[in-house]
């Protein structure tokens, strides 16, 4: 057994990678061009006569027309992004376009003037108050919270335009999805297209822009209309959008192990410097519901992993970052982002996700970890070598997850699952039940897909559009795990 091991998520990573590759070689693919667009909208300012519904009319470093098309009012949503929306839609609204507040920590300077009137209107329920855990659960303002969803690595990454990235969180929003989980990464050697992080030899910038976390901002905001919260994740274990071996590579030269990441004082002061940069931005930010401190975190990568690296390297580093994020953000939740693997690889036969201690993964272990809030894990069985029992094999990898969850007294969430073939319509309502039945806290699909301005998101065989007959299971689902925890 374990003789031939299909390593988790190659699919998507091939998209990912293709991604990477219109960069380096400087094409405009039609990501970039949807990009382009999106600026040439963004820039043409003045030349526009006013915003339509959903569309950015203000906040700190947006230069673009302030007025909204009647009978849109340019509502606040954050010191970021201010949008058109129905009057009544939120706490304040921008009511003139002719005096100037500085009104935020961005350095850009702003070509269009606003004035902010902050009215006494409370938000509506989606706006108020952060996630919190109780016990296996989530709670929102003291009320049991389901976290149900969809995973979109793309909103904020391939340039859409903030409307298209409405349309894409409305579709999220009527599956019946609460959470959204996305990824806040994107570090780059020469920028091009969305980049977050860009690195100068061996100094690294963020990007505070239009084409940086601006656009992240604009997403937040999005997610926050659509009443749905975002788990974002900060680095990558994967060289999609840059990922770990950018900073060891950058910091100290080609060549060294994967997992000199974790362990180099160097790197971990870098990536503490941009952890900072994000988390201390979106401190107040109700619409996010936690902080990952990786996707899928682990010893080797694209280079090897040193002979040294065990499941104590990624714990003792995951204690140490999480420390540091809860220093600086006493809001929002924390966990790793990794795929779950557990360490008992001789009582399942070497059974590659059992294998944790080689994989530098103990979930078990993990779940001890004080600053961290939830455990997460992944499932794809048709990639580790389960495509002859899926169904089985992936109820086990639940039920042998939900055991450990309450032996840990946190919350567990499968927060990535998929399958590229026709057969999840029958295969997913099984996990469904067993992610019911075992008291499992939630769980988010790999992932949400939606049919956009500029035709369909990206497509690798995973994402579940709404014309899907798998999107009517989530909607079942969700309806379902809701009706479980007395969540509304
Ligand atoms: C606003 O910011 C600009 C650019 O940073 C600066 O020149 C100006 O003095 C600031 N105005 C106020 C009122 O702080
Ligand atoms: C990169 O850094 C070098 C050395 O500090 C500097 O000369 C160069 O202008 C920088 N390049 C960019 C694009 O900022
Ligand atoms: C981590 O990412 C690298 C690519 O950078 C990949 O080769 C490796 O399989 C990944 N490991 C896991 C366990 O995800
Ligand atoms: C977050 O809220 C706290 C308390 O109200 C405030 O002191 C802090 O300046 C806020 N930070 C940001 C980035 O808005
Ligand atoms: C990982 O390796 C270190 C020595 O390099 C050792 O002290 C530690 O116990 C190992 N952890 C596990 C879980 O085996
Ligand atoms: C994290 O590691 C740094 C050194 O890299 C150390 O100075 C700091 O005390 C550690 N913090 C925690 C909470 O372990």
């Amino acid at each position: 057994m374990g003789a031939k091991i299909n390593r988790p998520c190659q699919y998507k990573c091939a998209a990912f990678q293709l991604f990477s590759r219109f960069h380096q070689i400087h094409c405009i693919s039609v990501s970039e061009m949807h990009y382009l667009v999106f600026l040439a909208v963004l820039f043409a300012g003045s030349a526009l006569a006013t915003v339509q519904e959903w569309g950015q009319c203000g906040g700190s470093g947006y230069t673009g027309d302030t007025v909204c098309t009647a009978p849109f009012v340019c509502t606040v949503l954050n010191d970021f992004f201010f949008q058109c929306l129905p009057a009544g839609s939120g706490t304040s609204t921008v009511s003139s376009s002719t005096t100037t507040t500085n009104k935020s920590t961005s350095t850009s300077t702003s070509k269009t003037t606003t004035s902010i009137t902050t009215t006494s209107t409370p938000a509506g329920p989606s706006a108020t108050g952060f996630v919190k855990t109780s016990g296996t659960k989530f709670t929102l303002n003291g009320a049991p919270f389901t976290v149900v969803g969809e995973n979109a690595y793309w909103p904020a990454l391939l340039g859409y335009s903030p409307t298209d990235n409405d349309k894409a969180f409305a579709d999220i929003a009527a599956s019946g999805a609460t959470t959204v989980r996305t990824m806040a990464f994107n570090e780059v050697t020469s920028p091009v297209g969305v980049y977050y992080h860009l690195w100068n030899g061996s100094t690294a910038t963020v990007n505070t822009g239009p084409n940086g976390l601006q656009t992240l901002d604009i997403l937040i905001a999005s997610a926050k209309t659509h009443g749905l919260r975002l788990i974002i994740a900060l680095t990558n274990n994967w060289s999609d959008f840059g990922g770990m071996d950018v900073y060891t590579t950058q910091l100290l030269g080609p060549g060294h192990p994967h997992d000199t990441f974790y362990t180099n004082p160097t790197v971990i002061a870098a990536y503490k410097t941009y952890v900072q940069a994000i988390v201390s931005r979106y401190v107040n930010e109700t619409a996010v519901m936690a902080w990952e401190l990786a996707n899928e975190p682990c010893c080797a990568g694209n280079t090897p992993a040193s002979a040294t690296c065990n499941s104590t390297t990624i714990s003792t580093w995951a204690a140490n970052i999480s420390a540091f994020i809860k220093s600086i953000d006493k809001n929002h939740l924390v966990a790793i982002g990794d795929e779950g693997f557990i360490n008992a690889a001789v009582a399942h036969n070497f059974d590659y996700p059992y294998q944790g201690d080689t994989i530098g993964v103990d979930f078990a272990e993990n779940m001890g970890i004080s600053t961290l809030d939830f455990g997460t894990f992944h499932m794809y069985p048709d990639n580790w070598g389960h495509s002859a029992d899926d169904i089985s094999w992936g109820n086990q990898w639940i039920t042998d997850h939900a055991t450990i969850m309450k032996s840990a007294n946190k919350p567990v969430i499968m927060e990535e699952y998929g399958l590229t073939s026709s057969a999840r319509t029958t295969i997913y309502p099984m996990w469904y039940n067993t992610v019911i039945s075992s008291g499992l806290t939630g769980d988010l699909v790999w992932e949400a897909g939606s049919v956009l301005s500029t035709g369909e998101t990206p497509n690798q065989g995973y994402e579940i559009y709404p014309t899907d007959p798998a999107y009517k299971l989530l909607q079942a689902h969700a309806a379902a795990l809701k009706a479980r925890d007395g969540s509304s």
